[in-house]
């Protein structure tokens, strides 16, 4: 069952799943989603509701840390008051912020806007919870979410690189590049871009293996793909005959932000199958569905 206020959620796209609409915000929520627990006998969550907008987080503070860490605060009160014991907690490759690499697990965290502050202060909130209050949770630190399950679940919000640079191509316009003297091969920021069903098996391998305690993944390809390799698959799925165009830097991008991937694949027996290409093309196809 799904339970969502629908501030960015879409309800056609939950299909015939139970579904019951509450903002976890509300004064009631605890208490109205521990009775939706209840009455349905769920055992386990995946909270995935959340604002994510980086940029926005930094105008934003005191609203992300309400929405995310406040919004968590629900679903643990609620768990508390049924019988679901089992957690899935959508955190973020934004927690490293600038962590040197390898990003493993290990890594020490070093965020650096308030979203990656309130994915870390998340995780401590399960793991401090999951102690307390005998539940077996999972933090999955997703990594740059793309492409789209199926041609009419493309991604509508323009915040991440492939939506804009869909965005730009769609207006007519070179999609951009933001900064080509960063310190990798062709100068552009690399990121690991991990598709959207990827991610969705990445839930399903965590809730089979939910145990004891809090256990925190990366999930992520492990190979990077630089911002003009990303826009050459772009233009070349569109069809389009663009250069991209380069302008500056936007404050606060790290260079390379590539997960390691092997304690996921070697605990839960996940790993990436799609690529990159498999990602890019999807989100073409969900962008033409649309129009
Ligand atoms: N998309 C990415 O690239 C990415 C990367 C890393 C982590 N994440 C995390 O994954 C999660 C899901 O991301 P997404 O891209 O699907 O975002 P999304 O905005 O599409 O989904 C969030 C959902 O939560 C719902 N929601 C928000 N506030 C709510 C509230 N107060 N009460 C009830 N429902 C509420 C929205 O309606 C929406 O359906 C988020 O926690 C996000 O931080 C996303």
């Amino acid at each position: 069952m799904v339970v969502d206020d629908l501030s960015a959620g879409v309800r056609s796209r939950i299909g015939d799943a139970t579904f019951v609409q509450l903002d976890l915000l509300s004064d009631d929520a605890a208490a109205r989603l521990a009775e939706v627990l209840r009455e349905h006998s769920v055992t386990s969550v995946i909270h995935f509701a959340a604002l994510k907008a980086a940029g926005e987080s930094v105008q934003q503070p005191v609203r992300y840390y309400r929405h995310n860490v406040g919004a968590l605060v629900t679903v643990l009160e609620a768990m508390r008051s049924s019988d679901a014991r089992g957690l899935v907690f959508s955190s973020s490759a934004a927690v490293y912020g600038d962590a040197a690499l390898p990003l493993t697990e290990e890594a020490a965290p070093r965020p650096i806007n308030p979203y990656g502050e309130t994915k870390l202060v998340g995780e401590w909130l399960v793991a401090a919870a999951a102690h307390a209050h005998a539940l077996s949770a999972t933090s999955l630190r997703y990594f740059n979410v793309a492409g789209a399950g199926t041609p009419e679940l493309g991604d509508t919000s323009a915040n991440n690189l492939i939506p804009m640079a869909i965005e730009r191509i769609a207006a007519g316009e070179a999609p951009r590049i933001f900064g080509d003297d960063y310190n990798t091969p062709d100068g552009t920021c690399i990121r690991d871009y991990i598709h959207v069903l990827d991610i969705a098996e990445a839930h399903l391998a965590a809730l089979d293996d939910l145990t004891a305690g809090h256990r925190v993944y990366n999930v992520g390809t492990g190979v990077g793909s630089s911002v003009r390799e990303i826009l050459d698959l772009l233009i070349e799925a569109s069809g389009a005959e663009f250069d991209p165009e380069l302008t500056a830097r936007r404050p606060g991008d790290p260079d390379v932000v590539v997960a390691t991937v092997d304690r996921i694949r070697d605990e839960l027996g996940w790993s990436a199958r799609l690529t990159t290409r498999d990602a890019v093309e999807s989100a073409w196809a969900a962008h033409l569905a649309r129009r």
